[in-house]
């Protein structure tokens, strides 16, 4: 079937209207032809929290949530997640091949080299609260670095928007390193280049008073698989917010800050943490029964279940489940994982889950296993957002260079009052009980 378009009838007009139909969709600004009144606006479509607006063509990410797919640049998460390093998806996101020998080599070196962060930033952190929330230290920093990089706002160029983006890659971890060790009063371990990108993190995070942290190689593999599931996820909410703020030629720093704070939300990148505190509410496997019934009345939300996208298992939610095992193997099993596997056992039966297609996602192990690596659950989402800075930069990129792209700026469908005159104070109705 060639004909690729849309035939519309108004039956408000009886008028008939072709829209062309490209890649099997069509475009919302064809629809303005249709009016009723020639000096109408035209007609628009409404679509609250975009469930079905595309906002870009993207070549980074491709899910099919009904079969449960995920692919970076059309490699299957499985087989990055086994075959990779972080930083070697890093560069297969951010460039749109895998590099070369020599060029992750190289690649490894330039990100080592920009892992320092400026002292000034260090004394940005001490202005902290000892128990400030190190997601709210990591927003808050990374839009400072702004301050130390103004040149960051010619982002025209493109080389000077890889050096930005090579500079927030390499400074995400050590950020969320020193937030980490600032609640505890602990001193900044400054970065080790002669380590992985992950060790090194480690390290920053754990080194106390032996000179080199003992990493266990294990343990930072699984944190590197870890970072390469997380690393993007085509238009979520926080990626969108990258987006729309890097629309308006915001500099790279203020737009992860910006993209930053919409994944610390519970609903996104903060369910990892929220599922902790659930399972800990829940307590033992014998609650669970009773804790469900209240997901099932609404009082509750089973946290880390359920995805917009995902109508089928997320596939990163079974790597986790392995990913797991292999941590437990070393820290051993703690109760959590228990009373996590005996949700997950009795949802996948209930009719109130499976009916709404509601699955583990992304979150439900990956708490559970930072916390089995002894990483303190208010670091949890940080460590989301430490990959999935690379998605973020991957997409602003994809945006800035789409010609079709410029400041975004939906519309509305206004529903206020029409046009209505001042009125004087003295004859102005209370519209409060001040009691
Ligand atoms: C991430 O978008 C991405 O790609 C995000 C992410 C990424 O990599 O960037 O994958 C990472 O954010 C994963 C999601 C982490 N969030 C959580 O685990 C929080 C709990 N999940 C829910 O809040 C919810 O499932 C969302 C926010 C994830 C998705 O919400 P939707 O698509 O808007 O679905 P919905 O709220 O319209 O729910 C449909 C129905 C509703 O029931 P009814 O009103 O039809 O009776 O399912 C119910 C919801 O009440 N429902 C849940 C539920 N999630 C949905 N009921 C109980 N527990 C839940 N978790």
């Amino acid at each position: 079937m060639s004909d690729n378009r849309l035939t519309i009838t108004d039956h408000r007009t009886g008028a008939q209207y072709e829209v062309p139909i490209v890649d099997g969709n069509i475009r919302a600004t064809d629809l303005r032809k249709i009016k009723v009144q020639p000096d109408e606006f035209g007609m628009m479509t409404y679509d609250p929290a975009y469930l079905n607006t595309a906002s870009c063509r993207s070549a980074i990410t491709f899910i099919d949530g009904d079969i449960g797919i995920l692919r970076y640049r059309g490699y299957p998460i499985e087989e990055l997640a086994e075959k990779c390093s972080f930083l070697e998806v890093a560069w297969l996101l951010m460039r749109g091949e895998l590099p070369t020998k020599i060029e992750l080599e190289c690649w490894e070196q330039r990100v080592m080299r920009h892992c320092m962060i400026h002292e000034t930033s260090k004394k940005f952190l001490e202005g902290f609260r000892y128990n400030a929330h190190p997601m709210t230290m990591l927003i808050s920093t990374t839009a400072a670095l702004s301050t130390v990089y103004p040149e960051a706002k010619d982002i025209h160029d493109p080389v000077n928007r890889e050096r930005q983006s090579v500079r927030l890659l390499a400074k995400m971890p050590t950020i969320a390193a020193y937030s980490y060790r600032h609640a505890f009063g602990l001193p900044y371990i400054y970065p080790d280049k002669t380590k992985s990108f992950t060790a090194n993190f480690m390290h920053m995070l754990w080194s106390m008073v032996e000179p080199k942290f003992i990493d266990d190689p294990t343990i930072a593999r699984v944190l590197d698989i870890l970072f390469i599931l997380h690393a993007d996820h085509e238009q979520n909410c926080s990626t969108a917010t990258m987006r729309q703020v890097g629309s308006s030629q915001a500099d790279p720093y203020l737009s992860v800050a910006a993209a930053a704070a919409a994944l610390s939300g519970p609903l996104h990148g903060g369910a990892n943490e929220a599922v902790l505190i659930m399972l800990d509410e829940i307590g033992t496997k014998a609650n669970v029964p009773a804790y469900i019934e209240k997901v099932k009345k609404g009082e509750v939300k089973l946290m880390g279940f359920g995805h917009r996208v995902y109508k089928n298992y997320d596939p990163r939610a079974r790597i986790i489940k392995w990913a797991a095992d292999e941590v437990f193997k070393i820290t051993g099993v703690n109760h959590r994982i228990e009373v996590a596997l005996e949700l997950e056992r009795i949802a996948l039966q209930d009719e109130y889950f499976v009916g709404r297609k509601l699955y583990p996602n992304v979150d439900f192990y990956s708490g559970i296993i930072y916390q089995a690596m002894g990483f303190r659950p208010d670091l949890f989402t940080v460590l989301f957002a430490i990959p999935r800075v690379v998605g973020w930069l991957a997409q602003w990129e994809e945006m800035i260079t789409d010609k079709e792209q410029k400041i975004a700026r939906p519309r509305q469908v206004y529903t206020g009052y029409d046009e209505r005159h001042f009125i004087p104070m003295e004859d102005r109705k209370p519209t409060t009980d001040l009691g």
